[in-house]
């Protein structure tokens, strides 16, 4: 997905649309230590605190909003992002969980 993004953005020479691109930053600096850079939780800190397989069909199924909620306000072991991103990143977020999810239907 990365590699595919960096050659398109190669061939037209433009960045990739910056929300998606952010969303991708944010994933990996602030999610990916528990959910993993492909969401699936396997992480040892992942494992330790239970995280979630975002790609499952338990989270597939709930709608934007409550996902949001999740992200913004923490759950148990999930920490809230209400004070580190905007509503706006929190909802760039949640579309890029949704394209992890995708990856792994295919
Ligand atoms: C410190 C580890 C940790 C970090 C960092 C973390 N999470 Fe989580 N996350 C969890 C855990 C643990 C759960 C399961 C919460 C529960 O049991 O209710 C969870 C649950 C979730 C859920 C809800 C899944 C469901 O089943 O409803 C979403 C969505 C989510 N995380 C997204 C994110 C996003 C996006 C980020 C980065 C901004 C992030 N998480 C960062 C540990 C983490």
């Amino acid at each position: 997905m990365l590699v595919l993004l960096t050659a398109v953005c190669a061939v037209t020479g433009n960045a990739p649309p910056a929300s998606g691109n952010e969303a991708a930053s944010n994933f990996k600096l602030r999610c990916s230590s528990c959910h993993g850079l492909n969401g699936s939780g396997d992480t040892s800190l992942g494992k330790t605190l239970k995280a979630a397989d975002l790609r499952s069909p338990e989270v597939r199924k709930q709608t934007d909003a409550q996902l949001a909620q999740v992200i913004a306000n923490g759950r148990n072991n999930m920490p809230p992002f209400v004070n580190s991103l905007t509503r706006e990143e929190v909802r760039a977020l949640v579309a890029y969980i949704r394209k992890l999810a995708e990856k792994v239907q295919k």
